[in-house]
């Protein structure tokens, strides 16, 4: 019996066709420093190693000058401060990879929120270590005292998130039911800021700096809807963003203290322009805002001189990556 060569059939051809492309090495869910091709990230080690720039930090003030009186406190303030950073630096993502015509950054958006519930899930069970794991004290302190409330419903809603981060969850929920549930990370974050400053016992000058921030990602979210098409807002909006952001700041700012210290909040303004820059620390909030913004303004302007214009991503394939 000879095997004579056939040729292939028409169906046969057809599933060849449809055969997945080579894919790269096999990926574990657990390796998140890899990317969807399974090959090594740089910008996933990157990520990785600004979340875990916290604990270095935390590392090394601890063996130069220590914890002071209460450690634990002391790293429940770096843990919720850090949760914060990131939450703010996942906002920070889309704009970013619009602005920088960066469209990989989308791929380390879980990791940051990924990270921030980590550190939050470590903030919360130290201040459970911190009420000697009374778990009944620490309920009624929930219930009492409105910025741990507040806290606390932040929590919630970040652990939901987290939840449903992964890409089942994402095609179990569908893309529009997931999009929107995800839209809930601007309350978390507003909710965190509000606890920020209910426990800022004396300068509020950083919450204010990074309430300004926040203040500047949602303006540009408004922006993006009201435009109502995907091409990128021109440079000059932008700018007009960052001043009228950083305008916002100086005048919150001042009514917060005119309200707290009964003073003017005109008297408040007229210090603004009171800088020493050999001082960073005396420099006001709202020129910090104005100029993360110019920053944010000079990315624009640059890549708009250098990068490829944006190429349009099908409606799908862009909720799958942002997602991610
Ligand atoms: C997403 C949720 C949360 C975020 C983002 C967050 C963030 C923060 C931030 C930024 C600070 C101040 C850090 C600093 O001073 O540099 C802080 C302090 C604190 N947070 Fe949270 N927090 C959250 C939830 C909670 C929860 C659920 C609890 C406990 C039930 C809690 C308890 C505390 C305590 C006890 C302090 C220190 C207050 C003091 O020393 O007087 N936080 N948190």
């Amino acid at each position: 019996m000879t095997l004579a060569p056939t040729l292939p059939t028409e169906s046969a051809l057809a599933a060849l066709r449809a055969k997945p492309p080579a894919r790269g090495p096999l990926k574990a869910p657990w390796q998140v420093w890899r990317g969807a091709d399974g090959r090594l990230s740089a910008l996933r080690l990157a990520a990785l190693a600004f979340l875990l720039l916290p604990v270095a930090i935390a590392v090394y003030d601890f063996t130069t000058a220590g914890f002071g009186a209460r450690p634990v406190n002391d790293v429940i303030h770096r843990t919720g401060y850090w949760t914060l950073m990131f939450l703010l630096t996942a906002l920070a993502v889309t704009p970013l990879r619009r602005i920088g015509r960066f469209n990989q950054l989308v791929d380390i958006r879980r990791i940051i929120g990924v990270g921030a519930f980590i550190y939050i899930a470590a903030h919360f069970s130290l201040y459970v270590a911190d009420q000697k794991f009374d778990l009944g004290k620490v309920a009624s302190e929930i219930a009492l005292r409105l910025y741990l409330t507040i806290g606390f419903v932040a929590l919630l809603g970040l652990a939901a998130l987290a939840a449903t981060s992964t890409d089942r969850m994402v095609r179990r929920l569908g893309s529009k039911r997931w999009q929107r549930l995800h839209q809930a990370i601007y309350l978390i974050a507003a909710l965190a800021l509000i606890h920020y400053f209910q426990q800022t016992k004396a300068d509020v000058a950083v919450p204010t700096f990074v309430a300004g921030l926040f203040g500047w990602l949602i303006g540009y979210r408004l922006l993006v809807k009201l435009r109502n098409n995907r091409d990128e807002p021109p440079t000059w909006v932008l700018l007009v963003l960052s001043v009228a952001i950083c305008a916002l700041t100086f005048v919150c700012e001042a009514i917060g203290i005119a309200l707290v210290f009964k003073v003017s909040p005109w008297m408040v303004l007229g210090l603004a322009f009171d800088v020493d820059f050999s001082m960073l620390d005396t420099i006001r909030p709202g020129w910090l805002v104005l100029g993360a913004g110019l920053c944010v303004v000079a990315v624009d302007l640059i890549r708009r001189r250098f990068a490829k214009p944006r190429r349009a991503t099908s409606r799908p394939a862009a909720v799958m990556r942002s997602a991610q």
